[in-house]
């Protein structure tokens, strides 16, 4: 097994290993580089769906995925399906415009998986079935690199901090009605540690991203404001480690301490398929209670937050 960084703040290839038949040794190795670089990229793996979820399994159990609104579920409930290939007509390509791809254009926000969710992911695995020739890339920075340059009063604010996530408030900066009304009111927001801790090297980093709202006993506009400049300082180009799909890559990343984002592709031209298999968190970042259904909660169900910015991304 041979590991290359790709970044100088997270990211390594691994070569030189099967996925679908790995022994105890070499599995060890790879839970170790993915410790230390946060995203691992493995070309060449040719994986059926039960590959996939048997690999994903031998770090810890698999997270259930979210019902999206105007999906039906093809797939395992433990898959998640990112295809803009048409349920219902198989050769047909749904562009941007489609209702169907307004959902999974919230991927192309920077966000952290399932943090809307009272025990976040601890990782994502995503294998790239079909690819597009141009675009579709998925982008990655450190949550760890951005917390060591914060300067040392800005950390000394983060500390202790609870921040309020929830996919309803990130999804209505995209557009209205993208969840049914019934399932709105089991997405309750989460509190999620604003400063979280890898409990296997002690490596801080912050934890934002789309989903993060609010940060709890703070003025309002002022946590919006602290939230959006620690995603700019996250996000600065010269942090992001860019990754180009070839077709059966598959791509880990580390959920507690890395953002990511998928890049737009002209959709109504070429497929791109992807799975992705989730390992679940190990549990709350905080104590409880767990969720919280404040007023502004039930100002978001009554008439929707931010600023929808509508239609293509
Ligand atoms: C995801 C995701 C981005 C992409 O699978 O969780 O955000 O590039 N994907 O498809
Ligand atoms: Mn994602």
């Amino acid at each position: 097994m041979k590991v290359t960084p790709l970044h100088p703040h997270l990211g390594a290839e691994v070569a030189g290993v099967e996925l679908k038949a790995m022994d105890g040794a070499t599995f060890k190795q790879v839970f170790d580089a993915f410790q230390q670089y946060s995203v691992l990229v493995f070309h060449d793996q040719r994986l059926t769906d039960e590959e996939q979820m048997a690999f994903t399994e031998r770090f810890g159990p698999l997270e259930e995925t979210l019902k999206a609104t105007g999906k039906e579920n093809r797939l395992h409930p433990k898959l998640v399906d990112l295809s803009n290939v048409d349920p219902d007509h198989d050769e047909r390509l749904m562009g941007w415009g489609d209702r169907r791809m307004l959902y999974q254009s919230g991927n192309q926000l920077w966000h952290t998986d399932s943090s809307f969710k009272p025990v976040p992911a601890m990782a994502s695995l995503l294998s790239g079935r079909e690819v597009p020739p141009a675009g579709g890339e998925t982008e990655f920075v450190s949550m760890r690199h951005a917390w060591d340059t914060l300067p040392e009063a800005t950390r000394r604010r983060l500390e202790e901090r609870v921040v309020v996530h929830s996919i309803l408030y990130s999804r209505s900066t995209i557009a209205r009605g993208l969840f049914d009304p019934e399932h709105e009111r089991e997405l309750a927001p989460v509190r999620q540690a604003l400063v979280r801790v890898n409990p296997v090297n002690g490596r801080k980093g912050i934890y934002i991203g789309s989903h993060a709202w609010y940060i709890e006993g703070m003025e309002h506009g002022e946590s919006r404001r602290l939230l959006d400049d620690l995603l700019v300082h996250t996000t600065r180009a010269e942090c992001v480690l860019r990754h180009r799909w070839t077709r059966w890559d598959l791509v880990m990343w580390d959920n507690r301490c890395v953002l990511h984002r998928g890049r737009p592709w002209d959709a109504e031209r070429h497929k791109r398929v992807m799975r992705r298999t989730t390992i679940a968190g190990e549990g709350p970042t905080v104590e409880p209670p767990f969720a919280t259904r404040t007023p502004a909660w039930e100002g978001i169900i009554a008439q929707g937050v931010g600023q929808p910015r509508g239609g293509t991304p």
